[in-house]
């Protein structure tokens, strides 16, 4: 068989670079030290239950419970542990700060202070690690504010569309990484050979229609009336107002239902509801929510909170939740007009909803 010559991810780093003479090398560089920390995670998390990483964090190891109140797992200790070794010392990151780590890192001093802020979900995903089920990491890079000795909370408290970077990296059957740089969506895929990532997928783009929904549809009797609505609509199907019957996906792993949706399209809602009313939303916004929604719109999908694109919203804390909505254009799009416009005449008959499997209450 022909040898295939792909590019990698270092040579297509240095291409993108071509196109700023100015820039340093100092962006690429931060990007292969987290493509560095992914290699190293995805490794921990194939060993599986051989590597003795399995189960949750309470035996002994640092905090068994993180500042979002959950579980840690082994994993997501050790992935946090590899994220802030692999990015510390090289002189690019002013701080950093993790789903994992209640305030933002500090670069220790031994090391030089650079002018990028990292933030990352080191294993999202992690309930699924027990049973065998893809996880990823996620990762948003921004411009730290000049002049400061310390990074502060507020340092990272920016709008979605101050990201440099964002990405992901998905451990599924194969390791891919997904990134960002603002200019479209590039895959790459892991060659465990080799340890090298090679550019497989160029120039990802999200179709603007769709028949496939993600939902935790348990959640259902806590949702807003527009989600509520829109799901009643699809799950009605051909005889329904949507006149095409949809599909439904829930891998509970937010990462890799992002990927899917970037490989083929649809839609994934983790939306604000009445569950909890000390929780907005369920995924936190900085380093969750406006990752991803970098990644789809510059691959041509929409993220949105519903009432206003994701990466508009003006965070408030470091771990804020959020309800979050995206995919393919369209669809969410027609979510929105949802939430911002019930008049919309193309909403369903009142009769309809008697019928349906989830009621549409005002
Ligand atoms: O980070 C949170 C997360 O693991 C996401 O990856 C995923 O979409 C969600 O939680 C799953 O939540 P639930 O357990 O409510 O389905």
């Amino acid at each position: 068989m022909p040898e295939v010559q792909r590019m990698t991810l270092t040579q297509f780093l240095i291409e993108e670079r071509r196109r700023f003479p100015t820039a340093s090398g100092g962006f690429n560089g931060l990007i292969l030290n987290v493509a560095m920390a992914c290699k190293e995670i995805a490794r921990a998390v194939a060993f599986g239950a051989l590597g003795d990483r399995h189960g949750s964090a309470a035996d002994g190891e640092r905090g068994a419970i993180n500042v979002q109140g959950e579980v840690q797992q082994k994993l997501d200790v050790l992935s946090n542990a590899a994220f802030v070794r692999v990015n510390e010392w090289a002189g690019y990151l002013a701080g950093m700060a993790s789903e994992e780590m209640e305030a933002p890192y500090q670069i220790p001093e031994r090391y030089p202070r650079g002018k990028y802020l990292l933030l990352f979900d080191p294993l999202d995903g992690s309930s699924n690690i027990d049973v065998n089920v893809s996880v990823g990491s996620i990762f948003s890079v921004l411009r730290a504010p000049q002049g400061a000795d310390a990074v502060t909370e507020q340092d990272f408290l920016q709008p979605g569309t101050a990201q440099v970077a964002a990405g992901y990296a998905l451990y599924g059957p194969t390791t891919m990484l997904v990134l960002t740089v603002g200019n479209g969506v590039n895959g790459f895929t892991l060659d465990p050979n080799l340890g090298e990532f090679f550019l497989t997928h160029p120039n990802l783009r999200v179709p603007a229609d769709t028949h496939e929904f993600a939902i935790n549809a348990s959640n259902s009797r806590f949702w807003e009336a527009p989600v509520r609505q829109y799901i009643t609509e699809c799950l009605a199907g051909q005889s329904g107002p949507r006149g095409k019957d949809f599909n439904m996906r829930w891998i509970a792993s937010m990462v890799a239902e992002a990927h899917r949706i970037l490989m083929r399209g649809g839609v994934f809602m983790y939306p604000r509801d009445t569950k909890d009313p000390a929780r907005p939303g369920r995924l936190r916004l900085l380093y969750e929510a406006n990752p991803i929604a970098f990644l789809m719109e510059q691959a041509g999908g929409r993220a949105s909170t519903g009432r206003q694109p994701l990466m508009s919203v003006a965070p408030a804390a470091l771990h804020q939740r959020i309800g979050v909505i995206f995919g393919s254009r369209n669809e969410v799009e027609r979510i929105e007009r949802y939430h911002t416009d019930p008049a919309d005449p193309e909403l369903p008959n009142p009769l309809f909803n008697e019928r349906s499997l989830f009621r549409v209450s005002a």
